[in-house]
């Protein structure tokens, strides 16, 4: 079992938060799977990975029901964040969402509720409404996902726009392209982004040279994916896990510490960006 304690990041309310946390995309889809799902949250939650990201479309609302069965008795202990759709993101649709969502996750408030990607709708609009739900006290503070800097620059245009605490984004050894465009503008304002898919889904771990690191510092190659993330100290990070071996694996690879010789040999197989490149969807 690790045993130092997970490290946190500062958002730009002042509010901490562990670097490490649960994602739950494809969970409850199937009831088969729900005790699995449950349980591996709670093992999380146990090992310190309290930061539980979802949203009301994954298992369309199944995903928030196991959130909330997980949670049930431990709310305070948890950093909530879930999403709204964009094609729900009006300002009357934003606040029905967000009801909905806290009555499948069994909750009075969520504590970060982020627009789950830009669409059609004005941002005002959703800017207005996370406000107001702000105001009701149902989140505690609102962000955005997979927004690119010209996205992030038209919402901080908007008035009360510059109150984003994050911008959850797709970042992982395969996904780099964000290194010299979005990261160093977020870097400069304070907002630390938050990384989907650190795994990349599970796709990465037959990388021969993620192996080849793995193997050589007696890790697994997620171990080494998740480690070689968090090695960026403003990062949060959300890999999904719904088995407790999984589990365990992703919160040890908070003990791994890639040496130099270990990030150049990453280097050389997934080359950074060389120079502005645009943010990179799933
Ligand atoms: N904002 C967005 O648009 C967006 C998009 C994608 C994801 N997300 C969020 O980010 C979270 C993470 O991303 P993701 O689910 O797409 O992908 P991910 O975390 O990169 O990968 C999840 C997959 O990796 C497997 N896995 C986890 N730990 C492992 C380990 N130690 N060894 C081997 N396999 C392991 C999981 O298997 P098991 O489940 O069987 O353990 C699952 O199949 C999501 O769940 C969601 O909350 C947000």
């Amino acid at each position: 079992m690790p045993r130092s304690a997970i490290p946190r990041v500062t958002l730009p309310n002042g509010i901490t938060v562990p670097q490490l946390g649960q994602g739950t995309w494809r969970m409850g889809e199937s009831p088969r799977t729900r005790r699995a799902e449950v349980e591996a949250l709670q093992l999380g939650i146990e090992l310190g990975m309290t930061l539980i990201d979802t949203a009301e479309m994954y298992g369309s609302g199944g995903a928030e029901e196991v959130v909330g069965e997980a949670i049930d008795g431990c709310r305070e202990n948890i950093y909530l964040v879930s999403k709204v759709l964009p094609e729900n993101a009006t300002r009357s649709g934003t606040i029905a969402a967000c009801e909905w969502s806290l009555a499948r996750l069994g909750c009075d408030y969520i504590d970060l509720y982020l627009l789950h990607w830009r669409g059609g709708i004005k941002l005002a609009e959703t800017v207005a409404a996370f406000q107001a739900l702000m105001g009701e006290g149902l989140i505690r503070s609102w962000g955005v996902s997979n927004f690119d800097v010209d996205d992030m620059e038209d919402l901080v245009d908007v008035t009360g726009g510059d109150a984003a605490v994050t911008d959850q984004i797709l970042y992982n050894l395969q996904r780099r392209s964000i290194e010299k465009s979005l990261m160093p503008w977020v870097q400069e304002r304070g907002i630390p982004l938050m990384a989907y898919s650190p795994i990349e889904q599970g796709r990465l771990l037959r990388d021969p040279a993620l192996n080849s690191v793995a193997a050589r510092i007696k890790a697994t190659p997620a171990q080494v994916a998740l480690a070689w993330t968090l090695r960026r100290k403003d990062l949060i990070v959300i890999p999904k896990a719904s088995s407790l071996q999984h589990v365990k694996e992703n919160r040890a690879a908070l003990e791994i510490e890639l040496s130099a010789s270990d990030l150049a040999a990453l280097d050389r197989a997934f080359p950074p960006p060389d120079g502005p490149k645009p943010l990179e969807f799933l």
